[in-house]
């Protein structure tokens, strides 16, 4: 028997191939496929909590409150997970505070992001007792007063303050440009607060910001820190005092070949600038999302079709891009494994799905070997994966797994096509 050369998966040791067949801890995943379909959202809990720990370590021995940004995979199971090692959450819509709560979660250590909040969710936000509302404009300010005093209570507020930095991203996910709708320019902020500590209802806690997503430079955070601590100075001579300052998420995963940076280092730059200017007793707040999830997950899909031509050869596979987005939407490169790699000839090829529209592609150009019925692994899927997906040509959305050692755990069901338009209703006859 010729031995076939294995790639290394991005996320190993969680994901690795035993005897030339890839694995999720000690399960196969021609078995996952097998017996709840494809295409398949696997989780590795292991993964999840390697990623957890990673940021245990930067929290070790300091005032660091780590608030999931949960809008990257807000899979109840995942939600728990991570509340039982004692994350908060950073959530950015009533819906997501129903899900912190269903996965028993603490709102005491939710803070409220996000640029839209409408009246009834801030009403659900006080009535649970969040953490802080990470406020974005001075209109949501004055909302959030009315809201709050018209419910008897007070609101805690953080504002995000856009630091006007370039976080060296893709432009769809960097936030903290001055041409961004996100945050409240820097130069505005001073103003801000004061209104806030004028309006009744509120009560100041915090600074917030984030500026972009997939960073991988320290760089962009501590230019922001710089800026923001410039505004703390401004804020201590209006004898406004600050709390927690909130450095956002937005580290990046590896993908491809990227160096993520590591929680633990970028916490302690922050904390040694933040205690060099005088700053030692402010408490920290982060919310990262991709990176406490992004490599715990893959798309298990499967190949239909290959489809030779002249130009490029495609895999048309029954995963799509409503299950996964970032490809089409961003141009994102996403790792595709064999799941039993062969020998034989390979060809560049096109990973595309079935739904009618040429941008629905999951990669591009990649060499394999492949046939018909193949199973493939699109990799770092844990992140703004499930979460993107839509019903798009009305094809029912992907089952989620987790996998604990050799456990499998059906975390969401697959969707029916009949659930699909169950809420829907025709006109009479
Ligand atoms: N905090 C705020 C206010 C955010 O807007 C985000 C993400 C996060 C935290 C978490 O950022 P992370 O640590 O995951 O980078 N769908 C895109 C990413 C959008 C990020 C939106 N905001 C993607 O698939 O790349």
């Amino acid at each position: 028997m010729t031995s076939v050369a294995v790639p290394t998966p991005v996320g190993a040791p969680f994901f690795a191939y035993r005897d030339g067949v890839l694995h999720v801890e000690d399960v196969a995943l021609p078995e996952l496929a097998a017996r709840h379909g494809s295409p398949l959202y696997v989780y590795s809990r292991a993964a999840l909590r390697a990623a957890w720990q990673r940021y245990a370590e930067a929290i070790e021995g300091r005032d660091l409150l780590v608030c999931y940004g949960m809008k990257a995979n807000s899979n109840l199971a995942i939600l728990r997970e991570f509340a039982r090692l004692g994350a908060g959450f950073d959530i950015v819509s009533g819906g997501e505070l129903a899900r912190v709560i269903a996965a028993g979660g603490e709102s005491g250590k939710v803070v409220f992001s996000g640029v839209g909040k409408q009246a009834w969710e801030m009403r659900a936000a006080l009535a649970a007792g969040v953490l802080c509302f990470n406020v974005e404009s001075q209109a949501e300010l004055r909302r959030l007063s009315d809201v709050a005093t018209a419910e008897g209570r007070v609101a805690p507020v953080s504002l995000r303050v856009n630091p006007d930095v370039d976080p060296k991203t893709h432009p769809y996910i960097s936030t903290g440009l001055k041409e961004n709708k996100f945050g409240i320019a820097i130069a505005d902020a001073p103003e801000a607060y004061r209104l806030a500590r004028d309006l009744p209802g509120l009560r100041i806690v915090g600074v917030d910001c984030h500026i972009g997503s997939q960073i991988t430079e320290m760089s962009p955070y501590l230019d922001a820190l710089d800026k923001l601590i410039g505004l703390l100075d401004t804020l201590r001579a209006d004898g406004i005092r600050i709390h927690h300052l909130d450095i956002g998420g937005g580290l990046g995963i590896r993908y491809q070949d990227e160096t993520p940076l590591a929680p633990k280092a970028l916490v302690d730059a922050v904390a040694a600038r933040l205690q060099a200017r005088g700053y030692a007793d402010i408490g920290l707040v982060m919310e990262p999302g991709r990176s406490l999830v992004g490599n715990a997950g893959l798309l298990l899909t499967q190949v239909e079709y290959l489809k030779p031509s002249d130009a490029k050869h495609f895999a048309i596979v029954d995963a799509a891009m409503n299950d996964l987005l970032r490809p089409t939407l961003y141009d994102a490169y996403h790792g595709v494994l064999p799941v039993v790699p062969r020998a034989g000839q390979t060809h560049l090829y096109d990973v595309v799905g079935p739904v009618c529209e040429s941008g629905d592609w999951l990669a591009k150009d990649r060499e394999l070997t492949l046939a018909q019925g193949d199973l493939l692994a699109i990799e770092s899927a844990g992140a703004y994966g499930m979460v993107m997906a839509s019903q798009y040509n009305t094809r029912a959305r992907a089952a989620e797994v987790l996998v604990d050692g050799h456990h499998v755990h059906v975390v969401r069901e697959r969707e029916t096509v009949a659930a699909l338009f169950a809420g829907e209703a025709m006109l009479p006859d």
